[in-house]
């Protein structure tokens, strides 16, 4: 098996994913999201690059059905019905809605993943599942990393890092890229830390400055979902409930 984690969105284009399982990964705040979402019920979440986008999306659902949702520097774009706090995402707002999803960096992750065969959407509050997610479709791996603003982001690394941990943990040994290994580390070093990331990444501490700290204590949990939102004919739909390793364990007992 072949891992390699795409650290910023410049690499996103000459990704070769023709024949591997694709993840994206948004952990502050839109893959995050998307699991409150599908766990909430939602029917599909069709990621949009831009507003005309998400008009030209909206158009192809009847409209009792649709929800444009999403954010620009974090605030719910002007005359969207949701912003993109995953604290939003409740089934009484979502349950059975067809999601127009754009936000300034998750998008853009999602929309590269998707040109892969099998594609899938991970955050810290998922990391297991979307790992044994990722382990049952039985191809080489690449994770997309969003990051802030094209930049690196810390967060997006260390959820890659534990999902990359997970997988490895699983196969024993695999070809891991430098990426790869450089996130693994990152993900050992904050498995047991990861209240730090609220103060140590930067779009953490933005969200903090606008009030939005909230958003944080459900962002930066571990594995408190079994949801794997994956993509089916191009859009986002609630995948498998993927119990915990440990939750497993529970049962067999
Ligand atoms: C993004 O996709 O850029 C982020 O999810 C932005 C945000 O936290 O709203």
């Amino acid at each position: 098996m072949r891992v390699h984690v795409a650290l910023t969105p410049a690499e996103f284009p000459g990704l070769a994913l023709e024949d591997r399982a694709a993840v994206a990964v948004d952990v502050l705040r839109a893959t995050t999201t998307l699991v409150a979402a599908c766990a909430a019920g939602c029917a599909r979440i069709v990621p949009v690059a831009d507003r005309a986008g998400a008009e030209a999306a909206a158009a192809r659902y009847p409209a009792a059905e649709v929800l444009l949702a999403g954010e620009r520097g974090g605030r719910m774009i002007e005359g969207f019905d949701l912003g993109n706090s995953p604290l939003e995402y409740v089934s009484k707002r979502v349950a059975g809605r067809t999601l127009i999803f754009t936000t300034t960096n998750g998008t853009e992750a999602m929309l590269h993943a998707r040109r892969a065969p099998v594609a899938a959407v991970a955050a810290l509050v998922n990391v297991a599942a979307a790992a044994r997610w990722a382990l049952d479709q039985d191809r080489d791996l690449t994770v997309l990393c969003a990051g802030e603003r094209r930049a690196f982001s810390l967060e997006d690394a260390v959820c890659a890092g534990l999902l990359v941990g997970h997988v490895l943990a699983e196969v024993g040994s695999a070809d891991v890229t430098d990426a790869a290994l450089a996130v693994l580390r990152l993900g050992e070093h904050y498995a047991a830390r990861l209240d730090r990331l609220a103060v140590e990444c930067e779009w953490g501490r933005h969200l903090v400055r606008h009030g939005q700290g909230a958003d944080l204590d459900v962002c930066l949990r571990l594995d408190t979902s079994p949801q794997v939102p994956v993509f089916e004919g191009g859009v986002i739909v609630p995948g498998p409930r993927v119990p915990h390793p440990a939750a497993a364990q529970e049962r067999v007992r």
